[in-house]
C-alpha cells in the first residue's frame, strides 16, 4: 500500500529518498512525491504513476533546488480521491510551509475539514490527508513548536495514520507519529530516517527502532526523541532489522515473482530446519506457547486470513482436523469482523499473514483477543503489528516477499500448517507413529520434488502459451487441493487479469457447467492414489462433453489421460494430503507464463498492493 521515507543526513537527499521509495514500490501505488528542504525553503515534486516518472522530473528540475539537507517522500495508493497530481502527496497547509504525507485513513476528515474551511483554511485536494497538514499547520501558528503542534494534533484524528511532518520554518526536523499504521526509525551516523516499512531503510542502516501506537517520534540528522502524546520521552531499544539488502534484487531473473518461486525449495528447507530433522523425534514447535495440557484440552480453532493466506487457512483446516481431530473454522478476516462469533477464552485464534500488517485481520485478531482468546501468529513478519498481538508466533522465514503476488509465503506458511496440525496430533496422540514417520518423511522430501518441478518448465510454458488467449478459467479440485485451485485462480486473475474462479469440483455440476463451452478451459488437479482422484477425473469428463478445453495437473502416469486432457501438467509422485505444496508451484507458473507472455506488469499488478492497511 501507500510507503514513507524520510531522511536527513549527509547523503544526497534526493537520491536516497527515492531508493527508498524505490524499495517500497513493490507495496503498489499510482502516483509519487517528494517534499524537499532546501535553503530555507519547502520543496514539492509530485508525479502520477510509476516512480520513474518521479525521477525524470527530478531530473528535469533539479537546478530549482540547491543542497536539500532533509526531506520526505511517498508513493500513494489512492483511498479518498482519484490517484491525481492534486492528491498525490506530500500535501500541505494553505501557506504552503507545512508539508505531510500520510499512510491510513482518517475517519472523521469530513468533520475536521468543514472546521477547518470554516476557519478559513484553503483546501486543494479530495484526501483525507489534506486535512492533517491543515490541522497541524493551525496548532503550529499557535506554538510555533512543530513537535508539539503534531502532538496536539493527532490527539483529535480518529483511524489510522504514519505520518512525516516538516515545516519551512523547523529546518532541521523531521516529526513522526503512528497509530494503527507501521513506522519505524532507521538509526545511522550523523544520519537517521523515517520509514512506514524496513526495505525503505535497509540499504543504509540495519539499526532501528519501531514506534508503538500514539507515540511521536522528532528527527534530525544526529538526533531521535520519541515521545508519549503527553511529551514524556520514552527511551526504546534498538532492534537489528531481519533483512538483507540483496533480497530486493533480482538476481537475474527477470522478475521478482519468478525468483521468489524458484526459492521455495529453500524456503521450506529453512523453514523445516531446527524444526524437525529426525522423524523419531517429535517436532520441535517451541514458538507455540500453549501448554501440553491447554494443548490437549483443546477443541475449537479459528483461523483468520485474507487472500492468498485464507487460501494456506483453509489448507490449515483440513490438516489439523485430519491428523489432530480438533474443529477447525476457518474465514475471511473482513467477515469474522462483522458477524457475533461464538469465540471465547477456550479457543485458539490463528491468524495467518504474510505481511502481518493487513488491517482486516489485524482487527479480527484485537476482536478475537478482547474475547479471551488465545492468539497464535504465522507471519512472514516478525517485526510486524500483528505479529505483537501474539501469544504464540510462528515466523515463516520466507525472507522477504518483493513481488505483489505471494508465492514463496504460501509454501512456507503451508509449511508452517504441516508443523503445527503434526505438533498437535503428537501433543494429542491422535496419530499413530508409522503414520507420523511417514508423514514427517514425506515432508523433508517436498522440496526436492519442488526443485524437480522447476528444473524443467518448458510444458508449463506451452500450455501457458496455448491458453493465454483464453478470457476465462475454470480450476477444479476436491479435499485438500481445493484451496489449491483456488490460489491458483487467484493467482491468475492477479497478475494476468484474466477471469479464473477455483470451485469444488462436486460443485461443477449445480450450476458453473452451465459455463461451459469451448471458450472455458477447465484446471483440474487430480493426485492418484487419493481418495479425490477418480471423482476429479469423472468432474472433468462431465465439462469434457460440454466442450470444455481440459488441463490436468497430476502425478498420475496414465497415457490414457492424453486422450482426455489437452494439456496434461505433471509433478512427481507425492501423497494427497500432502499435495498442496507441490501443485502450487506449476499453478504458480502457469499464472507467471500466462501474465509474462501477455506482457503484463507481473511483479505489480495494476490495483493491487503487498500489504492491504485499510479495511
Ligand atoms: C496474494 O497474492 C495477494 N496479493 C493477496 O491476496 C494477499 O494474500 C492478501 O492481501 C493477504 O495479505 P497478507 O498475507 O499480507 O495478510
Amino acid at each position: 500500500m501507500c510507503g514513507i521515507i524520510g531522511y536527513a543526513g549527509y547523503r544526497d537527499v534526493v537520491s536516497t529518498i527515492l531508493q527508498g521509495l524505490t524499495n517500497l514500490e513493490y507495496r503498489g501505488y499510482d502516483s509519487a512525491g517528494i517534499a524537499l528542504q532546501d535553503n530555507g525553503e519547502i520543496k514539492i515534486y509530485k508525479t502520477l504513476g510509476k516512480l520513474v516518472n518521479l525521477k525524470n522530473e527530478l531530473e528535469k528540475k533539479k537546478t530549482e533546488f540547491e543542497h536539500p539537507t532533509m526531506g520526505i517522500g511517498h508513493i500513494r495508493w489512492a483511498t479518498h480521491g482519484s490517484p491525481s497530481l492534486v492528491n498525490a502527496h506530500p500535501h500541505t497547509c494553505t501557506c504552503g510551509k507545512l508539508v505531510v504525507v500520510h499512510n491510513g485513513i482518517i475517519e472523521n476528515y469530513k468533520e475536521l475539514r468543514e472546521e477547518l474551511i470554516n476557519k478559513g483554511c484553503k483546501f486543494r485536494s479530495q484526501t483525507d490527508t489534506e486535512t492533517i497538514a491543515h490541522l497541524i499547520a493551525e496548532e503550529y501558528s499557535k506554538t510555533k513548536d512543530l513537535e508539539a503542534a503534531v502532538r496536539n494534533s493527532v490527539k483529535k484524528l480518529q483511524g489510522a495514520y504514519a505520518i512525516c511532518v516538516m515545516h519551512k520554518n523547523a529546518p532541521d526536523i523531521i516529526v513522526g507519529a503512528r497509530k494503527h499504521a507501521p513506522m519505524l526509525i532507521g538509526i545511522g551516523e550523523g544520519e537517521n530516517f523515517i520509514a512506514s516499512d524496513t526495505p525503505a531503510i535497509i540499504e543504509y542502516t540495519k539499526k532501528a527502532v519501531y514506534l508503538d501506537d500514539n507515540q511521536i517520534a522528532v528527527v534530525t540528522k544526529n538526533n531521535v526523541k520519541i515521545t508519549d502524546t503527553n511529551g514524556n520521552e520514552i527511551k526504546k531499544k534498538i532492534e537489528i532489522l531481519p533483512w538483507e539488502s540483496m533480497s530486493l534484487s533480482k538476481m537475474g531473473y527477470k522478475h521478482f515473482m519468478l525468483k521468489e518461486i524458484n526459492e521455495q525449495p529453500d524456503v521450506i528447507r529453512n523453514n523445516l530446519s531446527g524444526k524437525l530433522f529426525d522423524i523419531d523425534a517429535p517436532v520441535n514447535l517451541k514458538e507455540v506457547k500453549l501448554d501440553k495440557a491447554a494443548l490437549k484440552k483443546l477443541n475449537k480453532i479459528e483461523i483468520i486470513a485474507c487472500g492468498t493466506s485464507l487460501h494456506a487457512a483453509m489448507v490449515g483446516k483440513y490438516i489439523i482436523e485430519d491428523f489432530a481431530g480438533i474443529s477447525v473454522e476457518v474465514e475471511a478476516s473482513s467477515e469474522y469482523i462483522y458477524r457475533k462469533t461464538t469465540t471465547d477464552a477456550s479457543t485458539l485464534v490463528v491468524g495467518v499473514s504474510q505481511s502481518g500488517e493487513t488491517a482486516d485481520t489485524i482487527t479480527a485478531i484485537k476482536q478475537a483477543k478482547k474475547k479471551g482468546a488465545k492468539i497464535l501468529i504465522i507471519t512472514n513478519r516478525p517485526d510486524s503489528n500483528m505479529a505483537r498481538l501474539a501469544d504464540s508466533l510462528i515466523p515463516v522465514n520466507a525472507g522477504i516477499e518483493v513481488s505483489v503476488a505471494a508465492t514463496k509465503s504460501y509454501t512456507a506458511q503451508l509449511i508452517s500448517f504441516y508443523l503445527l496440525a503434526i505438533h498437535l496430533a503428537e501433543v494429542k496422540e491422535s496419530l499413530d507413529k508409522s503414520t507420523l514417520r511417514n508423514l514427517k518423511h514425506e515432508l523433508i522430501q517436498l522440496p526436492y520434488k519442488i526443485e524437480e518441478i522447476l528444473s524443467d518448465t518448458t510444458k508449463i510454458q506451452e500450455c501457458a502459451k496455448n491458453f493465454s488467449s483464453y478470457k476465462n478459467f475454470i480450476y477444479i479440485a476436491r479435499g485438500v487441493n481445493l484451496p489449491t485451485a483456488l490460489e491458483g485462480a487467484l493467482k491468475l486473475k492477479e497478475i494476468s487479469y484474466i477471469n479464473a474462479t477455483g470451485y469444488a469440483a462436486g460443485e461443477l455440476k449445480h450450476g458453473p457447467i452451465a459455463m461451459l463451452d469451448e471458450t472455458m478451459p477447465v484446471l483440474s488437479v487430480m493426485i492418484p492414489g487419493g481418495i479425490t482422484y477418480e471423482k476429479v477425473l469423472s468432474n472433468s469428463e462431465e465439462a469434457k462433453a460440454r466442450n470444455a478445453k481440459l488441463i490436468a495437473l497430476t502425478s498420475s502416469t496414465d497415457k490414457a489421460l492424453y486422450n482426455l486432457f489437452d494439456a496434461v501438467l505433471k509433478i512427481p509422485k507425492v501423497s494427497e494430503i500432502l499435495s498442496p505444496v507441490i501443485t502450487c508451484v506449476p499453478l504458480q507458473l502457469l499464472a507467471y507464463y500466462i501474465a509474462e507472455f501477455l506482457g503484463k506488469d507481473v511483479d505489480q499488478p495494476r490495483n493491487l498492493a503487498k500489504s492491504v492497511t485499510v479495511e
